[in-house]
């Protein structure tokens, strides 16, 4: 048994196994069954650490899918939240409140861009931008606008967001979707190029794709997005929910790239925690939102900003973008010793701390499909939190505030977890 899993929290002696029963049991009872949850109730978290009712500890390198950036209950940012919420909880957006407009200063000071609007999670976010594209575009009189996004992305669950992600699996049910989409190829130049016509007037893009499998644009691919944007007038909207704020090494993936988008998604990180999005954008684009064309009732709440404000604070005091950049190459570095040892591990990838790990599902090392499972089910039990997306990609998104100790533990666990499962292979 792992040392963590040895701590016990104070909730564990009057909690335990009978509430972990009794909490997912009356949560299959009463939420929509939309999750494929674990058996798994989580009740403290501090740091890259996470507690469960039973008082055990794990190593949380799913972060809460790449939201705690800062770690769990970073002080900084519970004095924030707290503070904020003995002064002013909610104040409508018919109204100023300081910490948005603090907030978007940060922002545009950061990116680059020139004003931003709040919403409350990634979907809105690009949603919000799906509208800002459109509206520019009819502003200069294009009546049938098309926005380009690529195959394996992820930009959210609403209709408009859910069909820019170009993952079929996801629109089943949901049809009809609304028009004005079309998918490519990513990374395909060529198929970029014959695509693009007079209707297109935005390309979605994550630099690094999250959802789909850690999938890093080439430098080649995004510089040919800046020349079409350049030759065609089209706008570049970077969807950086997951890889932006310092996960990649850098503030902004884009960043890696020298290439600046026209419009920018945020979420995730930027709440450390607490519900938040945001949409940037350069000034003449920003400035086709008038009163009354988007909003939202919760968009810029201060309880909110002031989180994201420490956010940022801390991820500058710490300069957790270096961090992410120094631990994610050691992470990979390690995990590569580890593809050295099982052949069944495809591909090692990422940038930063947003790292995947292909297992090889066809082919004479393959393991059987859904081993992706196993693998995070051992890791759980093993005291490390590991998520597994897009069916074989076992991916790394903790918080950016990891030790290179807690790397190498993780990577340990992962190694036991591998063995158990090579050895079932064997066997
Ligand atoms: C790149 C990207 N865009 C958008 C979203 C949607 O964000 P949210 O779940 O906050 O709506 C996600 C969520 O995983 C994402 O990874």
């Amino acid at each position: 048994m792992q040392e963590s899993m040895k701590e016990m929290s104070p909730e564990a002696t009057t909690t335990g196994k009978s509430y972990t029963a009794q909490v997912i049991r009356d949560g299959q009872q009463y939420l929509m069954q939309n999750y494929a949850q674990l058996p798994l109730v989580l009740v403290r978290g501090q740091g890259a650490r996470v507690w469960d009712a039973e008082g055990r500890s794990y190593l949380d390198c799913v972060g809460g899918i790449a939201v705690n950036s800062v770690g769990h209950c970073h002080p900084r940012v519970v004095a924030a939240i707290r503070e904020q919420a003995e002064q002013l909880i909610h104040c409508s957006n018919l109204y100023w409140s300081p910490q948005s407009v603090t907030l978007a200063k940060r922002l545009v000071q950061l990116s680059g861009l020139d004003r931003a609007f709040f919403c409350n999670s990634g979907t809105e976010a690009n949603e919000a931008a799906i509208k800002l594209v459109r509206k520019y575009a009819s502003l200069h009189g294009q009546e049938q606008p098309e926005i380009i996004s690529f195959t394996t992305s992820f930009h959210g669950r609403t209709l408009g967001a859910l069909t820019a992600t170009a993952q079929p699996k996801f629109w089943q049910g949901f049809e009809p979707l609304p028009g004005g989409f079309v998918h490519l190829p990513f990374k395909d130049v060529d198929a970029l190029r014959a695509a693009i016509n007079p209707q297109t007037v935005a390309i979605f893009i994550e630099p690094v794709q999250g959802e789909g499998g850690v999938n890093e644009a080439t430098a080649e691919f995004m510089q040919a997005l800046a020349r079409v944007r350049e030759e065609h007038g089209v706008l570049l909207v970077c969807d950086e929910v997951q890889c932006g704020l310092g996960r990649t090494g850098k503030m902004f993936a884009f960043e890696h790239y020298g290439v600046q988008p026209d419009v920018m998604t945020l979420a995730k990180a930027l709440g450390g925690g607490l519900p938040i999005g945001a949409l940037l954008a350069r000034q003449e684009v920003a400035t086709v939102f008038q009163p009354g064309t988007h909003g939202s009732t919760f968009g810029g709440n201060p309880v909110a900003c002031a989180a994201a404000l420490a956010v940022l604070d801390v991820m500058e005091q710490e300069d957790l973008s270096a961090n992410a950049g120094q631990i994610g190459n050691h992470l990979m570095l390690k995990l590569r010793e580890l593809q050295a040892q099982f052949p069944f591990i495809k591909e090692v990838r990422g940038l930063g701390l947003l790292v995947g790990m292909e297992l090889e599902y066809t082919g004479p090392t393959a393991l059987a499909p859904g081993a992706g499972k196993q693998v995070v089910a051992l890791c759980q039990e093993n005291g490390l939190l590991i998520n597994c997306t897009a069916d074989s990609v076992i991916r790394f998104i903790p918080p950016l505030t990891i030790t290179r100790d807690e790397a190498d533990e993780a990577v340990g666990i992962l190694k036991t977890a591998l063995q158990q499962i090579a050895g079932k292979v064997q066997g």
